[in-house]
């Protein structure tokens, strides 16, 4: 029977109970007509399918999948064939596993480097996020299995994740935030977008009209599910109406006689729920027919890519004196705990439970390099003199050191943000002893962002491995050994320090509010434009050959905007060894009349050659590349003038330039005068300047105070109150109980007590209707604003509607 024939036959309950979850990460079955249930679950760097008690946050094991590198890591790659493979491989997995949709790929852009999430997410460039996510899903879907894109959109930060109100300009918004959304979705067509928790402008995601409807919908032509993030509804009718589909997880009916009364009150039209219902029949149809009973993924063979994916991704960023690779006959001292104990994925609900684990001491013993291993600091908890003496012993007596450090696990994580860029006292300190004693050492870093290097002029070799997942350790000591030639290049910028970031200043210092005052002026539009040092400029990854540029042509001198513009280039291998070199295309106006960055990447490629050989390598660049948003058109706009098309090894090296002008059009409102910090980046960016941009005043958002609580606040929120005290108080003795104490140093019980606090009351008995019913947390709330009769009466009565709403 036609999805639409089956919907015809049911009732409008039956409708209404389709579109939330059946249970964590499954939908309903309707047996009576035939409908499947679809099973979600995450991703995105494998595949996290709980093995019984499911949960959000990826604290129960789950099913053993391959742990491939996460998305920080496998940016650095440029290469969309390799991202191809990986989508492919977790769908064999999902498909073994019975999974219909997996939660990913992630494509927030990394605003700043302190998100504690950053290690999910691709780049600081939308380009790159877009190409690399598109290429994850098609070869995800490539083998029957739906992608979620997520987190739609502006979800940039972690801490009041489910609450911040995310306050971007429009052009801002549509050169920055959305492009990777937009070329996944055009592009790649995933089966399901997920709605991100935080409010963009002042309206939550999930039932936000402009972001889902006009954009996604309208403009981006997207046909498929619309989910919301786990516990990200807010309310149910406008999300209709904004075009969101499918509500996760069960809620258990908490809203469907809300639904229903507006439906019957003709304040939704039952139109668009009929809209949803045919989507997700949809899905649940295809992802049934896609299914393979007893398909086998070959996780042998997926251990292998994750090495691959690994070796091919990380990041050479120093080498001085060509201390890299480290010739057999060294001795080498192997120095750190994580050099035994990798830290090769990310904490939250991407943690996978690999298949198996390598770490840096199995690649070495794999090769057969002569080297002693020492622990150096502990993995958790401060310096240790003796570990410190003892590696710095070791290393004296070595031809090489090679030091595992980074971040350890309770630095960084999903639903909390780090708080600096520094790596722990211990690993920095291990660092400059161990320089004072051997001046060949090498730093391997694990970690899925940046941090601060104060030792990096003292070392001569750095190679960044970010989280390499589960075949990194193999990945390592093959490019330290030179087995495998270092190919990987930054997706992201690295700081001198974080006061150098341009959000620095007021990067969650407003609340629940996040001003993205910077604008289009994130990472390298940032840094290349302030003439801003940098430890290390995005794109920037070293060889251990040499490549040369020449012969760059372009098809035209003068083009009109519809046009592409051709753009050639011959690379050479200019060095002894095999190696491939990513080619990254920048685009600049000069002189534009309305503020932009200097150079944007609209291409890039990845060409591998052998010692000696050259290959021409060329690009199309559409009428895209060359245009801006203009708000009051509504459109893209190609501002008619001249653009310096730049090609090179980095944001920071560009080898070749060439110009062509443009005809094209004003932009009318991109136009109108924009604060003088736009033109220069002088300074700090103030909440006026970012004001005259966003065209509107800031409405400061008050902290919540007693007596005006409602269900939007969480724990937190009302910490004023003696009893939410107590109560947060007794979760984390509950949770301590479980995790052998009160200890904000383990990343788990951070991690648990972040989201249990964080997380607004109506959120939470969304995601846990049994224990934190809307009964129980209206009570609460009731509580925490001293109506205490009013707290007695709501506890006291047994559930009968489940339509109430905030107090
Ligand atoms: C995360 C999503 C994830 C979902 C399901 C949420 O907390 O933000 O990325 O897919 O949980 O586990």
């Amino acid at each position: 029977m036609q999805p639409n024939a089956i919907r015809g036959q049911m009732t409008l309950q039956e409708k209404i109970a389709l579109c939330s979850g059946g249970d964590f990460y499954a939908t309903k079955a309707f047996e009576q007509y035939g409908i499947p249930a679809i099973t979600l679950t995450d991703g995105p760097h494998g595949l996290r399918k709980p093995a019984a008690a499911a949960d959000q946050l990826g604290i129960n094991r789950s099913v053993p999948a391959t742990c491939f590198p996460t998305a920080s890591l496998t940016a650095c790659s440029w290469d969309r064939e390799l991202l191809r493979e990986m989508g492919g491989a977790i769908g064999e997995e999902a498909l073994q596993q019975g999974v219909d949709v997996v939660l990913g790929p992630g494509v927030n852009l990394k605003r700043n480097p302190l998100c504690g999430r950053s290690f999910e997410y691709f780049s600081e460039d939308p380009y790159l996020a877009g190409e690399l996510a598109a290429s994850w899903i098609e070869g995800l879907q490539g083998r029957g299995v739906g992608a979620s894109l997520k987190h739609f959109a502006g979800n940039n930060q972690e801490n009041e994740r489910m609450s911040s109100d995310s306050l971007i300009d429009e052009r801002t918004l549509r050169e920055l935030y959305l492009p990777a959304f937009e070329k996944a979705v055009k592009h790649a067509r995933p089966a399901t977008v997920m709605c991100a928790y935080n409010k963009l402008n002042g309206v939550y995601c999930s039932d936000n009209a402009f972001l889902l409807r006009a954009i996604l919908r309208e403009e981006w032509g997207f046909e498929g599910v619309i989910v919301t993030d786990w516990g990200a509804l807010n309310d149910r009718v406008e999300a209709f109406e904004a075009g969101l589909d499918l509500e996760m997880p069960t809620s258990q009916g908490c809203f469907d006689e809300i639904v229903l009364a507006a439906i019957r009150a003709g304040a939704l039209s039952e139109h668009r729920l009929n809209e949803s219902v045919d989507r997700l029949l949809d899905l649940a149809f295809t992802a049934a027919a896609n299914r393979r009973a007893n398909f086998h993924a070959d996780t042998e063979g997926h251990h292998r890519l994750a090495q691959r994916l690994a070796a091919n991704s990380a990041v050479l960023l120093k080498n001085e004196g060509h201390l890299l690779p480290i010739p057999k006959d060294r001795k080498i001292a192997l120095i750190g705990a994580l050099a035994k104990e990798p830290r090769y994925q990310g904490a939250g609900s991407s943690h996978i439970n690999p298949t198996k684990l390598a770490s840096a001491i199995d690649g070495f013993e794999a090769l057969g390099l002569d080297f002693t291993h020492y622990p150096g600091y502990p993995l958790q908890g401060p310096a240790d003199e003796a570990l410190m003496a003892e590696a710095v012993a070791g290393a004296r007596n070595s031809d090489v050191a090679v030091i595992f450090a980074g971040l350890p696990e309770e630095y960084e994580s999903e639903g909390f943000d780090r708080t600096s860029l520094t790596m722990p006292d211990s690993h920095n300190a291990l660092i400059a002893r161990v320089v004072e004693v051997n001046p060949n050492t090498v730093v391997v870093l694990a970690g899925g962002a940046p941090v601060e290097m104060p030792w990096l002029p003292m070392v001569r070799a750095v190679l960044n491995l970010y989280l390499a997942g589960q075949a990194g350790g193999l990945a390592a000591a093959e490019l330290l050994a030179g087995v495998v030639n270092p190919c990987g290049k930054l997706a992201e910028s690295y700081p001198l320090r974080y006061a150098d970031v341009p959000s620095a200043g007021f990067y969650e210092t407003g609340g629940k509010q996040a001003q993205y005052r910077e604008g289009l002026y994130v990472g390298y539009r940032y840094y290349d434009k302030a003439r801003k040092e940098v430890l290390f400029p995005f794109g920037h990854g070293l060889s251990y050959t040499s490549f040369a540029y020449s012969d760059l042509v372009l098809s035209h001198t003068e083009l009109d905007a519809p046009h592409a513009l051709k753009v050639s280039v011959m690379i050479r291998n200019a060095g002894g060894v095999d190696g491939a070199e990513i080619v990254q295309v920048y685009v600049g106006e000069l002189d534009p009349a309305v503020g932009r960055p200097e150079r944007e990447l609209k291409e890039f490629a990845k060409v591998f050659l052998e010692a000696g050989e050259a290959q021409p390598v060329s690009f199309t660049l559409d009428a895209r590349a060359f245009a801006i948003y203009d708000p009051a058109a509504r459109d893209w706009v190609v501002p008619g003038g001249v653009y310096r098309i730049s090609v090179g090894a980095s944001s920071r090296d560009i080898r070749l330039q060439a110009e062509v002008r443009v005809q094209g059009r004003p932009a009318r409102s991109a136009a109108r005068e924009v604060p003088r910090w736009y033109h220069d980046l002088n300074g700090p960016v103030t909440q006026s300047d970012f004001e005259a941009l966003l065209g509107r005043k800031i409405e400061p958002v008050q902290a919540p105070r007693k007596g005006d609580y409602t269900l939007a606040c969480s724990f937190q929120d009302m910490q004023a109150s003696f009893i939410i005290r107590q109560v947060i108080k007794s979760i984390e003795a509950t949770v301590g109980k479980g995790l052998g104490g009160v200890d904000y140093s383990n990343p788990t019980f951070k991690l648990i007590m972040a989201s249990s606090t964080g997380t607004p009351l109506k959120n939470l008995s969304q995601l846990s209707p049994g224990s934190m019913s809307r009964q129980l947390t209206t009570g609460l709330v009731h509580l925490a604003n001293g109506r205490y009769l009013q707290a007695l009466i709501t506890l006291a009565k047994r559930p009968k509607s489940r339509t109430e709403r905030s107090p």
